[in-house]
């Protein structure tokens, strides 16, 4: 009751976008985010550097009003099957080049199926490919970090090990089930 209620207020006072089974015509969250202008370069040229919102949101939203306040920003709600983020270091400061391996490793780019990336300035000395892997259990981090791995060899980069930036449902689960033992205690 308390979640419901809070949804509700959420609803009424931010903008709020509905993506995939739990948008009407099943609307993909990174449609939505290319038409909010997320991934606009935003940074020295033709770099990314985070998401700056626009003053006004060209796209209506599906709950909620029009306008996004800076303090609140905007809400994204969706339903879809598990989705592991995972991002890799580029040890070079040549954006071009982390934004040429990212679209290379991307479905878009003709890469790996079920993968999205996006380039990313990561602090002074490195770049970053941020990938969003659709079905994790068919293209897993590990192909992808492999297929990043060679594209790196021939650009002359080197890579890092790459990292999850959420938690894997197994952890989500523990973190739970630890919750509520100690609610229990
Ligand atoms: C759950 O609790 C155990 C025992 O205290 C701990 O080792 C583990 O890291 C916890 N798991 C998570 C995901 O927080």
């Amino acid at each position: 009751m308390r979640k419901r209620n809070g949804l509700a207020l959420i609803m009424k006072s931010v903008p709020v976008f509905l993506y995939a089974a739990a948008h009407p015509t099943g609307k993909a969250l990174d449609t939505i985010r290319r038409e909010l202008g997320y991934y606009r370069p935003n940074f020295m040229g033709n770099q990314w550097a985070g998401w700056t919102m626009p003053d006004m949101l060209l796209e209506k939203p599906d709950e909620g009003p029009s306008e996004a306040s800076r303090a609140r920003g905007i809400t994204m709600i969706g339903a879809r099957p598990w989705v592991a983020l995972y991002n890799i270091p580029i040890l070079s400061t040549d954006f071009s080049v982390a934004r040429r391996i990212a679209r290379m490793v991307s479905a878009r780019g003709g890469g790996l199926p079920t993968v999205q990336t996006l380039g990313l300035v990561h602090g002074e000395d490195s770049t970053e490919i941020a990938c969003m892997l659709l079905e994790p259990n068919q293209i897993g981090a590990d192909r992808v970090q492999n297929q990043v791995e060679t594209l790196a060899v021939e650009e002359g980069v080197e890579v890092e090990k790459g990292y999850f930036t959420d938690f894997s449902p197994e952890m989500i689960i523990e973190k739970y089930m630890n919750l509520t033992s100690a609610q229990r205690d």
